[in-house]
């Protein structure tokens, strides 16, 4: 279709719409949950004259190029290993064809909607108009109020259509369906397990974490412009104070920052999250010396969705930190696969630039969904399920009085996605586990076809985080593993950089032959415990189990670091 020929129909799909005559529209993503999550209370329909911002992700040109891009970059034993793109590079790989950009300007402009942003990488519109407007533009949508706590956003509880003629460029439009999901960082107390009650444990603190992967003082950061960063959602801050007071407290022995050095996007709010302050203080106690940035997603607009907004961000900084931690998922059939599909896209995006992207794991063992009276499968979760992402598990210490053997933490997520085929890398790992694994669960529980994961495992038990100013213990979860793993990773980066080597990228390709050589000694392997999943009787509470080798509750296993870093440094 040529541009006067889109010019002309948009402006037939605006008459059309003006005079109520019903046209060809379609559902952009059918498949996406609309059941309004448990906390959030309606208060009601917008005016018309209300404003909202929505997202527009415009269809992208040659994934499959980018994806063998991705392929090559990532994996040593290309010739094309670190040579990663800049962004104006990834621009002119990826960017929307000029049929698409100017279909969807056209339509947009034909509803007045004029006031958009875009992005460096031009395949994301943000546009605000009226409410009005916007139920017109996409018909079906009814821009509703939903309140939890002092949290308040604008979704539509009715799905969403789009004229046909735009389904060729755009995939997904956000800020309709999507309610922002919160972490739920828990102190776990005793509850745990009984044998522990009454007994005294000092907790994770940053030099348990050094002794135990054996970071020695002097491993720290000293390259110039190495830095990591960790993404935050919602009205999650960090306090400077808290990590000051953290440092202070738990500091001794290493050198290392007191202060993060850049925010992007808003930062402040009277409350710290204990989320926040967990990811900034343990980041930069393994990533220890190294410059540390935080993205800020606070949801500003009633209608955003944070995460879909960090991505946004990341494909309009031309610098960004070479790791990024993130503690956010969702489960997988909450959401569109055309959004997940996407939002993997985004991920090769930011592999083929040589970001680490690390997703902690979840904190609901496999999970379990009921698909049928009294029949349930696991539970999986995105993004950890992305085959381009690296994702953390968590463990704890096997006799909480000593520093040396970890064992499966009952929380540490882990399973096969129903969205994503296994990728190349996993197959031989994954194989291993399911053919010498000696109870796996019943095969009607999960799809040994997807993408297996995670892919390594760290800590996830007992930590104490300086918060308010206030030291809490018992801090768990795979929020504390993945930027504990994210400070190792970026220790790497900082030896590599000073070698004038690429940093790490994406690294499940290197990992998982690193480790299907057969005795690395880079990652300690967890071979003991189970994960929780469903209560009944078919599996009564119980995921998989760890193994020797690769397992989908602690991956690989965690960081042995001076192994780690000659396996992953060459000579
Ligand atoms: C919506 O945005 C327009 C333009 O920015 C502004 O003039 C108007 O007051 C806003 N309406 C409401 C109800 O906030
Ligand atoms: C991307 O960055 C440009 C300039 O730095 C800015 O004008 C634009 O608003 C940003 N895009 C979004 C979606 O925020
Ligand atoms: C690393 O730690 C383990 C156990 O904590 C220890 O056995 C080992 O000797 C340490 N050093 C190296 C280089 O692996
Ligand atoms: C800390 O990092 C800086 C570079 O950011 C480096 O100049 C300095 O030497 C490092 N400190 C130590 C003790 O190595
Ligand atoms: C880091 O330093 C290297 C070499 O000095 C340079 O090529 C690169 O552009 C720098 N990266 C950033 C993000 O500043
Ligand atoms: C299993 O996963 C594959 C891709 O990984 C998918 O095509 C298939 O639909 C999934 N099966 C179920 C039952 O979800
Ligand atoms: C293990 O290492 C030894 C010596 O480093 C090597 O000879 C052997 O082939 C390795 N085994 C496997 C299974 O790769």
């Amino acid at each position: 279709m040529n541009g006067a020929k889109a010019a002309r129909v948009s402006s037939l799909v605006a008459l059309l719409v003006y005079f109520g005559i019903p046209m060809q529209c379609v559902l952009l993503e059918p498949d996406q949950r609309l059941s309004i999550p448990d906390g959030w209370t309606f208060t009601g329909r917008l005016a018309a004259s209300d404003n909202v911002t929505l997202t527009f992700a415009l269809k992208q040109q040659r994934v499959d190029i980018l994806q063998d891009v991705v392929e090559r970059v990532s994996d040593p034993d290309s010739l094309l290993y670190g040579m990663y793109l800049t962004l104006e590079e990834l621009t002119s790989l990826i960017e929307p064809a000029s049929i698409t950009r100017f279909t969807v300007q056209k339509w947009l402009q034909s509803f007045g909607i004029e006031a958009c942003q875009t992005v460096e990488t031009l395949d994301f519109l943000q546009c605000s108009m009226t409410v009005g407007t916007a139920e017109k533009l996409l018909p079906g949508s009814e821009f509703s109020r939903y309140v939890k706590g002092q949290r308040s956003v604008v979704r539509s509880p009715v799905p969403y259509q789009i004229h046909k003629e735009l389904v060729d460029h755009i995939d997904f439009v956000g800020g309709l369906h999507r309610f922002p999901k919160e972490r739920k960082i828990v102190s776990r107390g005793w509850g745990k397990s009984k044998s522990m009650e009454g007994t005294f444990h000092l907790g994770v603190m940053p030099s348990i974490l050094r002794q135990r992967y054996n970071l020695s003082d002097s491993d720290i950061g000293s390259a110039s412009n190495n830095s990591q960063a960790c993404a935050q959602f919602l009205e999650q801050y960090f306090h400077q104070q808290d990590l000051a007071e953290f440092m202070q407290i738990f500091g001794s022995g290493f050198e290392h920052h007191s202060q993060v050095d850049h925010v992007v996007g808003p930062q402040g709010g009277p409350k710290a999250g204990l989320e926040a302050s967990l990811d900034v203080e343990y980041i930069m106690s393994t990533g220890a010396n190294i410059s540390t940035w935080v993205f800020s997603n606070p949801g500003r607009y009633e209608s955003q969705e944070p995460f879909v907004d960090w991505l946004l961000s990341l494909s309009n900084l031309s610098s960004v930190p070479w790791v990024h931690t993130v503690s956010y998922g969702d489960d997988e059939d909450s959401l569109s696969v055309a959004y997940m599909q996407r939002i993997n896209v985004e991920f090769m995006k930011a592999a083929a630039r040589g970001l680490t992207i690390l997703f902690a794991s979840g904190d609901d063992g496999a999970g379990c969904r009921e698909v049928g009276k009294g029949i349930h499968t696991f539970r999986p979760s995105f993004p950890a399920s992305s085959p381009y992402v690296t994702t953390v598990g968590g463990t704890s210490f096997k006799n909480p009085f000593q520093v040396t053997l970890e064992v499966t933490d009952y929380i540490s997520g882990g399973g096969f996605s129903n969205v994503f085929l296994m990728p190349d890398y996993q197959v031989a790992a994954v194989k291993h586990y399911l053919m010498t694994v000696s109870k796996p669960p019943p095969q009607s529980y999960y799809n040994a076809s997807g993408r297996a994961y995670p892919d390594v495992a760290a800590l996830s038990d007992n930590y104490w985080v300086v918060s308010n100013r206030i030291p809490i213990p018992w801090v768990s979860g795979t929020s504390a593993s993945t930027p504990v793993f994210g400070g190792i990773l970026s220790l790497i980066n900082d030896q590599r950089l000073q070698k004038g080597l690429a940093p790490l990228g994406f690294l499940n390709p290197a990992l998982y032959k690193l480790q299907s050589s057969g005795n690395s000694t880079a990652l300690f392997d967890v071979t003991q415990g189970c994960h929780m999943s469903c209560f009944d009787e078919k599996v009564q509470a119980q995921g998989f189990c760890a193994a020797p080798q690769w397992d989908p509750v602690t991956g690989w296993g965690t960081p042995n670091f001076p192994k780690l870093l000659r396996a992953l440094l060459p000579k």
